[in-house]
């Protein structure tokens, strides 16, 4: 008798003690974490097959992001930094709705999927940087090569290192993983400030090819590497439209000195997920665009990193890059449908594969695609260390009524997609950019083009709120 009220204690009081305790966090975590990180915490969640990286598996206890040493549980903060900053370049938001308590309580019941790793404290790294200086960016080149970084990120540590492509690079969760490139600062994972990639250099990614160096390098090796690494970063330009500016002679090469002078436009890539087959996982996250025209032509250069180029030599389809305007400039903001335009607003393609074909087409919807009859474009490429830059050349008008005929002062619509053969996409499953505006800027400064419907409207605007007051008096 006293042992049944003993057990029925038990059971009712232990349960509800740890229920009572975690009911917060795992109300939240069921709620926004489940449907990717499994409502068991084992990463099975049904979003998996869509993500790349997948999600955690917070059952194996093993963390990538952490302040802790090489195969060390990450320490409650490390935890709460991921849930706050998220993962960039993956689908791991920074989640900025939950309360301070509330992320506690999410980080306890995470924590609680693998109890046993989380019975001891390990020890925290110090990260205090030393003052910045071009000696250690010129160090941390030299640490790069000898400490055989290069291996796997690449000599310009784009990711492009030779390890990299091997067909059995994986993780411990038996995925195929990549070395990051690290001119995409907005790619970074674990952040990509100085003190974020000393973290990452020094505590190693659990889980994954890249090890700890904190007992081969020293801190001031690894403040180098992390200062030379931080120096790699592109300077990302987000905006809706480019200026073309007018030359004399336009650059014909990939290489040619001009093209570093100009200004740019990058444009985020999103997975192609309307038709099949669709992309969910795509890999070329940024096209920078940039461009120039002459009397005669237009010259356009689309730069994007791949880090392995491939010509369809190994039955994989080659590397691409297209870039589409509508056939004709736009009278208003109506633009063609996003992919392949449509029955009534046709598209200008110019496609460029790294089997060395360049070719024009004609396109009302993927479904209606045609090589134009005149051939009237150009390009040259170029590909170096991870970096693929793509120049196409055409003339601003041509004998061909189906191409656009390129005019100064108006905003042009584009858009760009880009595959990457040796992840099986092709010209269906690709990345693709929203639609953007190139204008070729007029002898006449753009100002006087853009203010004349500027200034018509605030006088047509002041004109009725005039003639309402007149009307009531
Ligand atoms: C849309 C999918 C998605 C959702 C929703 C999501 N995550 Fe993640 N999360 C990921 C992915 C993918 C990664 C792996 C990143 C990597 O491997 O580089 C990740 C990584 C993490 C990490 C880092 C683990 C490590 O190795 O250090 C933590 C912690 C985490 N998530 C917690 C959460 C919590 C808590 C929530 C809910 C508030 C949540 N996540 C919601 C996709 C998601
Ligand atoms: C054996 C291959 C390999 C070597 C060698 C290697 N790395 Fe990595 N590194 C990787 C991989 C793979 C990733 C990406 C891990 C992931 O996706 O979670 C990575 C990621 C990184 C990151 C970025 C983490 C983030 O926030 O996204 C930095 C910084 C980095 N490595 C620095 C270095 C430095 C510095 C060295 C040399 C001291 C080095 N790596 C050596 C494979 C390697």
């Amino acid at each position: 008798m006293w042992s049944a009220i003993v057990l029925i204690l038990v059971l009712t009081l232990v349960p509800a003690k740890g229920f009572a305790q975690n009911e917060k966090g795992e109300r939240i975590y069921k709620q926004w974490c489940g449907q990717c990180h499994g409502y068991e915490g084992d990463g099975e969640g049904y979003t998996k097959r869509y993500t790349f990286p997948t999600p955690r598996d917070f059952t194996m206890g093993v963390y990538k992001f952490r302040t802790t040493p090489t195969g060390e549980p990450p320490t409650d903060q490390d935890i709460i930094r991921s849930i706050r900053k998220g993962n960039p370049g993956t689908t791991m938001p920074p989640w900025k709705r939950f309360s301070d308590d509330e992320v506690k309580a999410l980080t306890e019941y995470i924590k609680e999927f693998a109890p046993d790793v989380f019975e001891f404290e390990p020890e925290v790294i110090k990260i205090t940087p030393p003052p910045f200086s071009e000696e250690l960016i010129k160090e941390g080149r030299e640490i790069f090569k000898k400490a055989k970084c290069v291996e796997c990120h690449g000599l310009e540590g784009r990711g492009d290192g030779k390890k990299g492509w091997e067909e059995n690079f994986k993780d411990d969760w038996g995925e195929r993983i990549y070395p990051r490139n690290y001119t995409y600062p907005w790619d970074m994972r674990n952040g990509a400030t100085v003190e974020d990639i000393f973290r990452t250099i020094t505590t190693g990614l659990n889980g994954t090819p890249m090890t700890s160096y904190q007992d081969s390098l020293t801190d001031k090796q690894r403040w180098a590497l992390a200062y030379f690494i931080k120096s790699l970063q592109l300077e990302r330009h987000l905006g809706i439209s480019l200026i073309l500016k007018r030359v004399e002679k336009a650059p014909e090469t990939p290489d040619d000195p001009l093209w570093d002078t100009l200004e740019y436009l990058d444009l985020p890539m999103g997975g192609q997920v309307i038709f099949e087959p669709r992309d969910f996982t795509p890999v070329i996250t940024n096209v920078r665009v940039r461009g120039v025209y002459t009397e005669e032509s237009v010259v356009i250069m689309l730069e994007w990193v791949d880090k392995k180029p491939d010509r369809g030599e190994e039955g994989n389809p080659p590397d691409a890059i297209r870039i589409q305007f509508p056939e004709k400039i736009p009278g208003g903001v109506e633009k063609p449908y996003f992919f392949l335009g449509d029955e009534r607003h046709p598209v200008n393609v110019w496609w460029w594969k790294a089997d060395g074909t360049v070719a024009e087409y004609s396109a009302k919807g993927y479904r209606n695609l045609q090589m134009q009859d005149r051939q009237n474009i150009k390009a040259e490429a170029e590909y170096s260390y991870g970096l693929y830059r793509v120049v196409f050349k055409r003339s601003l008008a041509t004998d061909d009524e189906n191409d656009m005929v390129f005019e100064t002062g108006r905003f042009i619509p584009f858009s760009v997609a880009a595959s990457d053969g040796r992840e099986d996409e092709d010209d269906v499953r690709c990345a693709v950019s929203a639609w953007y505006y190139m204008m070729l800027e007029p002898s006449t400064p753009v100002k006087v083009y853009v203010m004349p419907p500027v200034v018509a409207f605030l006088v047509f605007g002041l004109g009725l709120v005039l003639h309402k007051r007149l009307s009531k008096s």
